[in-house]
């Protein structure tokens, strides 16, 4: 360091210990706006600074649709914003993002002490709250890629989108390990095993960078700590029934990987263990998270995870005390933020938390803020604007899309497609239906069906290949198909769905709307392929017999493109089953090494013989 540096530093620190009035020594900023001081000694002097109101605030994270009025972030002392699901600025573009990040960022930095907002997003497949942002497979069609490097490539794909926006905290990944595939966020999953989710955590790199200073890193998060996919009967928020030693062989080992990927938060679940509500299990947070495997970042409560706690609607004093004792340093507690304030403070001057785990608390938060740049950088860095929805971008979720595909049939070699000389049907209520292949956390929180956002239908994508010579015909419900077509393309399956409202506790197959389409094309006796669009196996092995072929095509995204390549053979399928396909619903949960007979194991995919 030059010399100069060293006295400045030396001027710095002693200012610290002088406090304010050596703060002439220094210039005139108070020690923690040094950037070049190390980032403990920058939070040792902003947390001396801070009042007791100082520091609730910041741990707090509360819905931008909960800030009323102009004021209200700077009032409550704000340390965080989220926008959930379905929360997007008007009009949903990424000017109007970033302006709507860059104004509630002013008003925190209006405050005396003068501390950056954080604000996160579920950006879990690309930025996809975001209208025109690109859209990658959901993480269970990434699971079936078996590529973590390409996992990483998306992770700074999406970073970039996200920065463009100015929002630094990404709800991402999801490393839940999913045991039922009756759970409504199988999808969210990377597969059935541990080792799937822990060896595409490289996601977390990708979003992160280098170092979270790093220009377009946004913070990554672990979630849901711990167990989320292991719930009895694959019960949405529900509880997970296992042994300590069960729970750590296939749950904990993704946290691990992540904590030593450096990830900067983790995510609470809302399901229980063993009856015991996660946000308010101690030994979870405090001795396994924060002890056993060291993390020392930010751990986030879930949307009124607190809440859930009792079961009732509404926290209770008890409620408070329980999730901040048990190690959550930010509560997402979308719009009573200030009633939580008052009702924590009075925990803290009753000493049911002490101020040691406040003060702890935002030891995690500031230090995050400091690794961000945010007290350098506190406003949208516009010159990622570019890379939404850029070719760059979707050209690497189409082969995301290629990747993910698994072949599950192909008899008689119907497959791939020939594109010259052939007169092609196709059909079904997602071949032409962007919203149902991108799934829900689509633009709304549920997703829906319908042009959600801008992309290339399965349907786009097969008429984009096929050349002048070949016919392709569609009719969404299989209307008008004869004997005189080659080949039929039926793309089913699912409809958008998120969270609980995906639970599938009963029947696990077809709806009727496809059963029917498919009938009318196995009547003309025309060969068939199916592309099933879901977030999860459905139950299909009475139908399978009279389709001819089969592709898996999860959630793919925006880009349908990539079906098409792996329809016509562009690209030669080599998706592997990342779930073990169920032969009925009644064996859910069925997982690969419990014996029970599978219509397609774990693992299984094929590929077109050579030659083709
Ligand atoms: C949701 C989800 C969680 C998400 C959070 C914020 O309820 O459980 O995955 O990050 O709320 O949208």
């Amino acid at each position: 360091m030059r010399s100069g540096r060293r006295l400045t530093l030396g001027l710095v620190v002693a200012a610290m210990l002088l406090g304010s009035q050596g703060q002439a020594l220094a210039g005139n900023k108070p020690a923690y706006r040094y950037p070049w001081l190390p980032v403990k000694a920058r939070v040792a002097d902003l947390l001396s600074r801070m009042s007791l109101d100082d520091k609730l605030g910041q741990m707090m994270q509360a819905e931008r649709l909960g800030i009323k009025a102009p004021g209200d972030v700077a009032k409550a002392k704000l340390g965080s914003l989220l926008s959930g699901g379905s929360s997007q600025p008007t009009p949903n573009t990424t000017q109007a993002w970033a302006d709507m990040y860059d104004n509630f960022q002013r008003e925190a930095l209006s405050t005396p002490l003068g501390i950056p907002l954080i604000y996160g997003v579920d950006a879990v497949h690309g930025h996809n709250g975001l209208y025109g942002a690109t859209v990658y497979p959901h993480n269970i069609g990434l699971g079936a890629t078996r590529n973590p490097a390409l996992a990483k490539k998306i992770g700074r794909a999406t970073a970039e989108e996200v920065s463009a926006t100015g929002i630094d905290w990404d709800f991402a990944p999801c490393l839940c390990v999913s045991r039922n595939d009756r759970w409504g966020r199988t999808y969210e999953s990377f597969g059935e095993v541990p080792e799937l989710a822990t060896s595409m955590s490289t996601i977390i790199d990708g979003l992160q960078g280098r170092s979270l200073s790093q220009p377009a890193s946004v913070m990554a998060t672990a979630k849901h700590y711990i167990g989320d996919g292991g719930t009895t009967g694959g019960v949405n928020e529900g509880n997970t029934q296992i042994s300590e030693q069960e729970l750590r062989k296939i749950h904990l080992p993704p946290f691990r990987a992540a904590v030593e990927r450096g990830v900067g938060s983790v995510m609470v679940s809302y399901s229980s263990w063993n009856d015991v509500k996660l946000h308010a299990n101690s030994y979870l947070i405090n001795n396994v998270l924060k002890g056993e495997l060291g993390f020392k970042g930010i751990v986030i409560s879930d949307y009124n995870g607190v809440d859930k706690i009792d079961g009732k609607t509404g926290f209770t004093p008890e409620e408070v005390s329980a999730s901040v004792n048990a190690g959550i340093d930010m509560i997402m507690v979308p719009f009573e933020y200030q009633k939580f304030i008052d009702t924590l403070r009075g925990e803290v001057q009753n000493g049911h938390v002490s101020q040691a785990r406040i003060d702890d608390a935002n030891r995690r938060i500031l230090t995050k803020k400091f690794e961000l740049g945010l007290f350098e950088h506190p406003l949208t860095d516009r010159k990622y604007m570019s890379t939404v929805g850029s070719k760059e971008h979707r050209d690497l979720a189409r082969e995301a899309v290629r990747e993910s595909q698994v072949l599950l049939k192909n008899d008689n070699n119907v497959l791939p497609l020939d594109k010259s000389r052939n007169k092609i049907f196709v059909a079904g209520k997602t071949a032409d239906d962007l919203g149902n292949q991108t799934g829900g956390w689509t633009v709304g929180w549920q997703g829906a069906s319908g042009p959600v956002t801008t992309g290339t239908t399965i349907l786009q994508g097969i008429k984009q290949t096929a050349k002048p010579s070949s016919t392709v015909t569609y009719s969404k419900d299989g209307t008008g198909i004869d004997h005189s077509y080659d080949v039929a393309v039926a793309v089913v399956g699912e409809t958008p769905y998120a969270e609980t409202k995906g639970d599938r506790p009963a029947s696990m197959g077809l709806d009727q709307t496809d059963l029917a389409t498919l009938q009318k094309l196995h009547d003309s006796g025309v060969p068939t392929v199916v592309v099933l669009v879901s977030g999860r196996p459905l139950d299909i092995a009475q139908q399978l017999p009279q389709w001819d072929g089969l592709i898996e095509s999860w959630l793919p995204g925006t880009e349908g493109q990539g079906v098409a390549d792996v329809l016509f053979g562009a690209y030669n399928p080599t998706g592997k089953l990342p779930v073990t396909w169920m032969r009925s619903a009644d064996q859910q949960p069925i997982n690969v090494g419990d014996g029970k007979p599978a219509l397609f194991p774990f693992g299984y995919g094929l590929s077109y013989r050579h030659g083709h």
